[in-house]
């Protein structure tokens, strides 16, 4: 069973900000009681969109000490593990659907020092990465179909939590479950008692007016 005293990690998707005054933002988001800064990576070829890059993340390790949460929504992605642990990432989640080799890639990000994710689309099953749990410091579950924030969340991610939950009791295991995209403070109470340990979250905390009190929200609604 989940202990219950844990409480559950908040993870501000930095895409949602305010990309115009990002040092600002950054620091926002850490006084008002972030426990990471989720930093989302898009190559325009795995997701039909574009972020941000290794250099604004080195600029960004300089004002803001949260731990960096890296989402590589890019492929191939086995070049640019390096890169963003260079840039300074403390995790880095690789998607199943964009790598062959996911365990050598996840053994790779470890041995860099650096917490190791994989993350699963709506689409993809469980399935797809029950053989790599015992490696993974973090699963991250996408709740939308990564790409954009402020889209809706996708119901049957739940599922997912509860299996991956149930998985990681029987075999006795220690990973994060983090569910992203369209998480708000009306099913974070379900995502919780389903079994996530982090609520990555854009729109319900960067285009709220007080991050304080969005964080908030998303822990104790
Ligand atoms: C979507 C990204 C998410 C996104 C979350 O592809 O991976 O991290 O920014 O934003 P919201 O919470 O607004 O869905
Ligand atoms: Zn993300």
């Amino acid at each position: 069973m989940k202990n219950l005293k844990t409480p559950v990690l908040i993870a501000p998707s930095l895409m949602a900000a305010n990309m115009l005054c990002l040092k600002n933002e950054v620091q926002a988001i850490e006084a008002a009681g972030a426990d990471w800064l989720h930093l989302d990576i898009m190559d325009g070829h795995f997701v039909p969109n574009l972020t941000f890059g290794p250099d604004i993340i080195r600029q960004l390790r300089t004002v803001c000490s949260l731990p960096f949460d890296v989402h590589l929504m890019v492929e191939p992605v086995e070049l640019c593990i390096d890169l963003y642990h260079k840039a300074g990432a403390d995790h880095i989640t690789i998607h199943a659907e964009a790598i062959r080799d996911l365990r050598h890639y996840l053994d790779v990000i470890k041995k860099l020092g650096c917490k190791a994710g994989v993350s699963i689309n709506p689409g993809t099953s469980v399935d797809a990465i029950l053989s790599v749990l015992d490696l993974v410091d973090l699963v991250l579950i996408m709740s939308v179909n990564p790409g954009f924030y402020g889209q809706s969340f996708i119901p049957s991610s739940l599922d997912k939590i509860v299996t991956l939950a149930e998985a990681r009791k029987e075999r006795n295991l220690n990973f994060y479950i983090c569910v992203d995209g369209g998480v708000n403070p009306g099913n974070a109470p379900g995502l919780i008692s389903a079994g996530a340990d982090v609520l990555v979250a854009g729109n319900s905390v960067f285009k709220q007016p007080d991050y304080s009190v969005a964080i908030q929200k998303l822990k104790h609604s």
